[in-house]
């Protein structure tokens, strides 16, 4: 049943390729536009939406997060994501013109499903987006897309939170579409680069040796930091929320601007921080802004995991060790960038002799608030 892996954990991280293909599968037409007939909701009602919140909790959460940059940027639409368990308690401000987008792998997370009943009684549109057929939240839900990941067995959510990010991008881009804002004509360009990200995600898979060498020599750490930038910042925390959940170390992800005002006080000789470095033609000169924060936590001593793109030769002066992944545009990165990030933890918990699948204390569905 797993596959001939000795984890489900890592079957489900080598299932990524398939988990994000299938999720873009049948939701274009012949010409190459988006169609999401299965939501079956009015488009005038779409077309209406002036604001989106994302509610979800964990892993999901941060798969919102990720959306929240790609939707903006491609609707114009302004999106909030708000922790599940937080959301009825935070006076929210929706109405029929709100959209709201749950994001759960069980489509049973209980913070998750009240989020979604309190959305609707406030009158807001809900669309679920869900791993699982036929599970309460969907249910719940005026409208549903499914992620095509398959079950998914091990605690520690991987193939969900790829399938994730890519349904949001699917939804961002319909959207954008159903809307024809500035960024529509685009829809069917970024369609295409998604189209290439399984093969992005599986050439990445081959090339995990060294990182799982890293791994299995940092077994004694106690504390890993991750820093981000943009949708960077997202893969940041679920790196450091895959470690504390699997390996039981101490580990945080910051965004990279903020290091300056507090945490790069966390710096002393020998700390291990990963760097995720978004792709040299992100706007905004990000990428030399994150080169800029490796070379000043290299300076206090921090031992430096940078996780950059392939021909990004920028990074090679101030890394200990340079992680590549594959070329994708810039907001697409997440993708690829939590690849290696996942396959650490795994190694790290495997190399402490932990249950992967099963981490203490964890369940994986939340089913009470
Ligand atoms: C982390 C993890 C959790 C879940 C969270 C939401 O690896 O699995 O953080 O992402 O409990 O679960 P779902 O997506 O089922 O609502």
């Amino acid at each position: 049943e797993k596959g001939g892996y000795d984890t489900f954990m890592e079957k489900e991280i080598n299932e990524q390729p398939q988990a994000v293909g299938d999720t873009l599968l049948g939701r274009t037409d012949e010409s190459g536009a988006l169609s999401l007939d299965e939501l079956r909701i009015p488009e005038e009602k779409l077309r209406q939406v002036d604001r989106i919140t994302i509610v979800a909790c964990g892993t999901a959460a941060y798969a919102g997060m990720v959306a929240k940059y790609a939707i903006e940027h491609w609707t114009r639409i302004p999106v909030e994501v708000a922790l599940a368990h937080e959301f009825r308690y935070c006076d929210p401000i929706v109405d029929e013109r709100t959209l709201v987008v749950s994001i759960s792998q069980s489509g049973e997370t209980m913070d998750t499903l009240m989020a979604v009943k309190h959305a609707r009684d406030l009158g807001a549109l809900t669309i679920s987006i869900c791993n699982t057929h036929g599970s309460t939240i969907p249910r719940e839900s005026d409208a549903v897309l499914y992620t095509h990941a398959g079950p998914e067995i091990a605690v520690a959510s991987t193939k969900a939170f790829l399938a994730q990010i890519t349904a949001c991008y699917v939804l961002g881009l319909y959207l954008a579409q159903l809307r024809g804002g500035v960024h529509a004509d685009n829809a069917g360009q970024v369609m295409s680069e998604l189209h290439e990200v399984p093969g992005k995600i599986d050439q990445l898979l081959h090339t995990m040796g060294r990182v799982r060498e890293i791994a299995r020599f940092m077994a004694d750490t106690r504390s890993v930091l991750f820093l981000g930038r943009q949708v960077g910042f997202p893969v940041a925390m679920e790196g450091a929320l895959k470690l504390k959940e699997l390996a039981y170390i101490h580990a945080e992800g910051f965004a990279a601007g903020e290091l300056k005002h507090g945490p790069i006080a966390l710096i002393e000789p020998g700390q291990p921080v990963f760097i995720v470095v978004p792709g040299p033609d992100t706007p905004h000169g990000l990428h030399g802004k994150v080169v800029s924060n490796i070379q000043e936590i290299r300076a206090r001593g921090a031992r430096t995991l940078v996780i950059a793109e392939e021909g990004d030769e920028a990074v090679v002066p101030f890394a200990d060790e340079v992680i590549r992944v594959p070329h994708t545009s810039p907001l697409l990165q997440p993708l690829l960038t939590v690849v290696p990030l996942q396959v650490f933890a795994l190694e790290l918990s495997t190399a402490k002799g932990l249950d992967v699948d099963q981490p203490r204390n964890l369940a994986k569905s939340v089913t009470v608030e």
